[in-house]
């Protein structure tokens, strides 16, 4: 399909891009980039390998090889393309946690009332659960949290890499990631820079996942304070440096700036406030960044935003706004200073 493909076709085919959605879940699900090694295989082998019905695997492949996830190199065998390998459990910075976690039921219910979120401007979680997303993920579907947790990890392996690369901390001594997850950019931002201190402030359920190395025991366990707390509440953390990746694109501008206003009041004079986050209108893949504003909406009525958004955020908070800057990777980093 391309540009010269007839306009109701193309949309016929994003109507039903959700069945690539589903056909990349299935596949997490049925672990089959792990059954696949790196000779090519027919798909008898592979379906008796997944435990799966040989010609409804065929299927499948067929769908994805549509896709570039995994390739019919002609002969009815199904080799891996660079996209397929990213499935695999073990793959560095991989995805198939985040496959995993995107077609879960949860995402489909919620998925499915897309446009009550659009009518009202709000989530449709609490109606569908009756409590906020974090509260069911660690409460009713521990699981389901703990895949979230991974996925989070994972998908930002290479992202934290991205940011510790473009983020100048030239007299810092104490970098606080708040929702830091399981440390992922924390650890990284150590382990570069001896000198420094951190703290990683998440929700108690997900610290108990945090990286090994920043928990008691571990090798970076001496320079790493682990703080749960919910941040809406407070945020009680003293830093020179606060971070915050992937953490205020969850909120309406609301909540962000009781966030951002606790975390002021809780700040020496001078601190930095550095989030990282897609750009609406300076992302090279809008194609992620719009539709995870979607994603935020109808999980938990929060919002990506334009630069011009961020800095009337922050400055609506109480902060200096620094200015913007692209770290070569999905997210841009937003700055601003505590005033003294
Ligand atoms: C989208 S994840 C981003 C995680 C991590 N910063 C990253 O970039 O991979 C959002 C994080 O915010 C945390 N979080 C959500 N609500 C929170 C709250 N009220 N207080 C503290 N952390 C919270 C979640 O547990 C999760 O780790």
């Amino acid at each position: 399909m391309n540009d010269d493909t007839p306009a109701p076709l193309r949309l016929h085919a994003l109507a039903y891009s959700l069945g690539v959605s589903a056909a990349l879940t299935a596949a997490a699900r049925l672990e089959l980039a792990d059954a696949l090694g790196e000779e090519p295989l027919p798909v008898e082998p592979l379906a008796a390998a997944v435990k799966a019905d040989a010609e409804a695997l065929g299927q499948l492949l067929r769908a994805l090889a549509c896709h570039g996830v995994f390739r019919d190199v002609g002969d009815g065998r199904y080799a891996h393309t660079e996209l397929s390998l990213l499935l695999r459990s073990d793959a560095p910075g991989g995805r198939r946690a985040m496959a995993l976690l995107a077609g879960a039921p949860f995402a489909w219910r919620i998925w499915a009332r897309l446009d009550d979120a659009v009518r009202t401007g709000r989530s449709v979680f609490a109606d569908e659960y009756g409590t906020t997303l974090f509260a069911h993920l660690h409460e009713a579907e521990p699981a389901l949290g703990a895949l979230f947790d991974r996925a989070m990890a994972a998908s930002g392996e290479a992202t934290a890499r991205a940011v510790a690369d473009s983020l100048d901390l030239a007299g810092a001594r104490v970098v606080a990631d708040i929702g830091g997850g399981r440390g992922t950019l924390l650890k990284v931002l150590l382990e570069r820079r001896p000198y420094l201190r951190g703290v990683l402030f998440d929700l108690e359920q997900v610290l108990a996942g945090a990286d090994a190395a920043l928990l008691p025991g571990g090798a970076l366990a001496d320079r790493c304070t682990v703080r749960a707390g919910d941040c809406h509440t407070a945020v009680p953390v003293r830093a020179d440096t606060y971070l915050l990746k992937g953490v205020v694109h969850m909120w309406n501008d609301d909540t962000a700036l009781a966030v951002l206003r606790a975390l002021v009041r809780s700040a020496p004079p001078g601190a930095r406030v550095v989030l990282a986050e897609q750009v609406l209108d300076q992302t090279a893949t809008p194609e992620i960044a719009t539709v995870m504003n979607l994603l935020m909406l109808v999980s938990q009525g929060g919002r990506e935003r334009t630069g011009h958004e961020y800095q009337d955020l922050f400055e609506r908070a109480g902060l200096t706004f620094g200015g913007i800057t692209a770290t070569g990777s999905v997210v841009h980093l937003v700055e601003g200073t505590v005033p003294a």
